[in-house]
C-alpha cells in the first residue's frame, strides 16, 4: 500500500462548505503508512471546529474501507492565519470595494512626523490624477482635521458616512466625529470594530488610492487594518536617529509577521537648510534611513528635510503642497508618490 492509493481514497473526503477535496485543498497533510497502519493530520481552523467529528468520521470511514488498511489515527492540526484566509477569503468590505490600492502610513513611534507625510503624498499623489482618500485612523490622537483645517463634523447618507473633500481628497477622520477636542481613546475590540466602521460603512466610492494615517507602533489598530485589509502596502516613516530606528525595527518585524507589503521607508526631519548656510546641517544625526534600508532591503523613497513651512502648515491647515507646490520639499514629495505608483501601480 502507497500514499497515491490512500489520496486517491481520500478524495472522496470533501469539504462541505468549498465542495474540494480536502486532499486538493491542502487540508490533509502528513500521511505516513506503517504497514496497515495510517496516520494522517487534519488542518481545521481550529481543534475546536464543528467539521471536526464529521470529517474525521468520513477519513476514517473511506480508509478504512480499503482491505489493506488496519488502522487509522487521525491528528487535528490548526491552519494558519494565512492558510485560513487563502482558503476563505473574506468578502471586501463594503465601503471599500470600489478602492484600487490601500497605502497605510506607519511608525514605530510617535510624534516623527506620521500624518504630515501621510498628508502631504496623499495630495501628491492627487496632483498626479489619481483619485485619493485620506483615513485618519489615529485612535489615539487624530490631528488630520487640524492639519487640513478642517472643522466641520462628517455628514451621513442612507446609513454611511460620506467623506469631506478638501483640496480633492476625501477625508474621513475620528476627530470628525464629533467634538473635535474630546480625546479619543479605544481601546481592544472597540478598535477593530470602529476600524471595521471605517472602512465599511463610510461611502469612499471609487478610489484609486486609501492612504490611512495609522497610530503610532503596532497596537490594536495597525493590526485590525491588517486584518480587514490583506492587501495593504505600508510605508513607514522614521527619523534618522537610532533611538527611533530601534521603534522602527520592531515595528517592521511586526508587520512582516502579519504578511503586510512595506512599500519603502521616508526618513523625515532628515536635515535642515538655514538661510545662514548652504550645507544641510543634519540635527538628528545622518544616514539613519539609508542604513535601515540596507540593512532590511526596504527601499528609502525619499527624506524631508526639517522645514518651517511643513511645521507651519501642519498647524495653519494648509499643508505644503497646497501653500507651496512648486517648492524644493514638495518636489521631493511628488518623487515619493511617483516611486510609490511604480511599486503598487
Ligand atoms: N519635516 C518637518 N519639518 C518641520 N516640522 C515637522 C516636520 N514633520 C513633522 N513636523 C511637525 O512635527 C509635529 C509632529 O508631526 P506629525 O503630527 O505629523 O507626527 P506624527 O508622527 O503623526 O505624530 P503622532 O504620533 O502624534 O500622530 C507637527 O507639529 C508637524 O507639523
Ligand atoms: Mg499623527
Amino acid at each position: 500500500m502507497d500514499e497515491k492509493q490512500i489520496k486517491d481514497a481520500l478524495q472522496a473526503v470533501l469539504h462541505p462548505k468549498l465542495k474540494k477535496s480536502l486532499i486538493d485543498i491542502g487540508m490533509i497533510r502528513n500521511i505516513s503508512i506503517k504497514g496497515g497502519a495510517v496516520t494522517l493530520s487534519l488542518a481545521l481552523k481550529s481543534d475546536r471546529s464543528p467539521l471536526k467529528k464529521v470529517l474525521i468520521g468520513e477519513i476514517e470511514k473511506v480508509l478504512g474501507a480499503l482491505p489493506e488498511v488496519s488502522s487509522v489515527q487521525v491528528e487535528v492540526i490548526t491552519l494558519s492565519r494565512e492558510e485560513f484566509e487563502h482558503l476563505f477569503p473574506k468578502a471586501p468590505l463594503k465601503g471599500i470595494e470600489k478602492v484600487k490600492h490601500f497605502l497605510a502610513v506607519a511608525s514605530g513611534k510617535g510624534g516623527v512626523g506620521k500624518t504630515t507625510i501621510a498628508v502631504n503624498v496623499a495630495l501628491a499623489l492627487a496632483k498626479q490624477g489619481y483619485k485619493v482618500g485620506l483615513l485618519d485612523a489615529d485612535v489615539y490622537g487624530p490631528s488630520v482635521p487640524v492639519m487640513l483645517g478642517i472643522s466641520e463634523a462628517l455628514a451621513q447618507e442612507d446609513n454611511m458616512i460620506v467623506p469631506k473633500e478638501k483640496y480633492g481628497l476625501q477625508i474621513v477622520s475620528l476627530g470628525m466625529t464629533a467634538g473635535q477636542n474630546e480625546a479619543f481613546i479605544w481601546r481592544g475590540p472597540l478598535v477593530s470594530k470602529m476600524i471595521h466602521q471605517l472602512l465599511g460603512q463610510v461611502k469612499w466610492g471609487e478610489l484609486d488610492y486609501l492612504v490611512i494615517d495609522l497610530p503610532p507602533g503596532t497596537g490594536d489598530p495597525s493590526i485590525a487594518i491588517a486584518q480587514a485589509l490583506p492587501r495593504c502596502s505600508i510605508l513607514m516613516i522614521t527619523t534618522p536617529q537610532e533611538v527611533a530606528l530601534a521603534d522602527v525595527r520592531r515595528a517592521i518585524g511586526l508587520f512582516h509577521k502579519t504578511g503586510q507589503t512595506i512599500v519603502g521607508l521616508v526618513e523625515n526631519m532628515s536635515y535642515f537648510l538655514s538661510n545662514q548656510s548652504t550645507q544641510p546641517i543634519e540635527i538628528f544625526g545622518h544616514g539613519g534611513g539609508k542604513r535601515l534600508s540596507q540593512e532590511t532591503d526596504i527601499p528609502l523613497l525619499g527624506a524631508i528635510p526639517l522645514a518651517i513651512e511643513i511645521r507651519q502648515g501642519g498647524d495653519n491647515g494648509v499643508p505644503l503642497m497646497v501653500s507651496a507646490p512648486d517648492s524644493a520639499t514638495a518636489a521631493i514629495f511628488q518623487t515619493i508618490a511617483k516611486k510609490i505608483l511604480d511599486k503598487t501601480g
